[in-house]
C-alpha cells in the first residue's frame, strides 16, 4: 500500500516508519513539509500524492501547553485533523487517527470502553476530542486508535524523565492517584499496521496490557534498571500543573479483542525492553 503519515517526525511517527518501511511506499510529511492546519494545502498535497491510507500522528500533544495556548491545540488537534479528514474524503480512502485516553473524565472505577461516554477535561482532551468529531462527521472508512501514556525511544517520555531525575536525586515525588496504562510505541505500531490490514473500520482503544498509577510505573522503572530511589507519593493535586489529567484512565482494548486481535504484551515486559535498548 501507498500509506502518507502526517507527523512521522514524532516519537510514534518514529516506529510507524520502522515497523511498516519494509513493507509499504511510504510518504513521509513532518510539520514542516505538510502543516496540517493549512487547508488548502492539505488538500493539494494529500490528492496529489494519492495515498491508499493516510495515517495521523502529528498533534500538539504538550499537555500543560495546551491550556496556555488553546487557540493552538484546537488548530492542530481539531482542523487539522478535519482537514486531513476532507482529503481522504475526496480520495475515498481509509484516515487512521490517533487519539487519547484524556477524553475522558477519569471518573470511573472500571476500565472504559469504547462506547463510553466521554468528557474531557483539559483543553488537549478536548481538542482530541474534536478531531474525533470531525472524522466521524466528515468520513465512513476511518480507524480512530485511542491510547494512553506513550514512550518510545524518539520522544520525550515518562520512564526518560524518571532516568534522567534519577541521576542526581536520591528521591523523587510521583503521582499516585493517576491510574492508566504505560504504552510503548514500537507495540502501538505494530497494532496499527495489523490494523490497516483489515477493513473493520471504527473506534479502537489499544494500550499495553495492564495498567498502573504513575507512582508504580516510576517504581518499576527503577526496579527494572536497578536504580536506587527512593519514590515519595504524592496526589495530583499536590503536584500542581496547569492541565488537570482523568484520576483513572485504563482503556479496555475491547473492540481490539472482539475483531480478534491478539492483545499486546503486558506493559511491564515492554518496560523491560525499553530500558535494556537505552541503556
Ligand atoms: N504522548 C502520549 O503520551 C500520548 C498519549 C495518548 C495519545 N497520544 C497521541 O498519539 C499521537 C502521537 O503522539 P506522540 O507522542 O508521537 O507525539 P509527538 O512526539 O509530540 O509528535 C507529534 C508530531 O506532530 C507534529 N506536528 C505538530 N503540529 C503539526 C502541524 N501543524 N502539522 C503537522 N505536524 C505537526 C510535530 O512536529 P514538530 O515536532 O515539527 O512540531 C511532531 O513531530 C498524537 O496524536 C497524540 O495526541 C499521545
Amino acid at each position: 500500500m501507498k500509506i502518507l503519515i502526517a507527523g512521522s517526525n514524532g516519537m510514534l511517527g518514529h516506529d510507524l516508519i520502522d515497523v511498516l518501511k519494509n513493507k509499504h511506499e511510504l510518504i513521509l510529511t513532518n510539520s514542516k513539509t505538510l502543516d496540517i492546519t493549512n487547508k488548502g494545502n492539505v488538500l493539494d498535497f494529500v490528492v496529489d500524492a494519492n495515498p491508499d491510507i493516510v495515517i495521523n500522528s502529528a498533534a500538539y500533544t504538550d499537555v500543560d501547553g495546551c491550556e496556555e495556548n488553546p487557540d493552538l491545540a484546537y488548530d492542530v488537534n481539531g482542523e487539522g485533523v478535519k482537514n486531513l479528514a476532507l482529503a481522504c474524503k475526496e480520495l475515498d480512502c481509509p484516515l487512521v487517527h490517533i487519539s487519547t485516553d484524556y477524553i475522558f473524565n477519569g471518573e470511573s472505577d472500571r476500565p472504559w470502553v469504547e462506547d463510553d461516554e466521554i468528557g474531557p477535561i483539559s483543553v488537549y482532551g478536548k481538542s482530541k476530542l474534536k478531531g474525533e468529531e470531525y472524522i466521524q462527521e466528515i468520513l465512513d472508512k476511518y480507524f480512530i486508535v485511542r491510547t494512553a501514556w506513550l514512550y518510545g525511544i524518539n520522544g520525550r517520555n515518562f520512564p526518560k524523565t524518571m532516568l534522567e531525575l534519577a541521576q542526581n536525586h536520591s528521591e523523587i515525588t510521583v503521582v499516585y492517584d493517576e491510574v492508566g496504562t504505560p504504552t510503548y510505541t514500537p507495540d502501538l505500531a505494530y497494532g496499527i499496521s495489523q490494523l490497516i490490514e483489515s477493513d473493520a473500520y471504527g473506534i479502537y482503544h489499544l494500550t499495553n496490557s495492564g495498567s498502573c498509577s504513575w507512582c508504580e510505573f516510576a517504581r518499576y522503572i527503577f526496579e527494572v534498571a536497578d536504580v536506587d530511589v527512593k519514590v515519595i507519593p504524592v496526589t495530583a493535586s499536590e503536584f500542581a500543573r496547569p492541565a488537570p489529567r482523568p484520576h483513572y484512565s485504563v482503556l479496555e482494548n475491547k473492540n481490539w479483542i472482539d475483531k480478534g486481535f491478539k492483545p499486546l504484551r503486558s506493559y511491564k515486559e515492554a518496560i523491560k525492553e525499553y530500558i535494556e535498548l537505552i541503556k
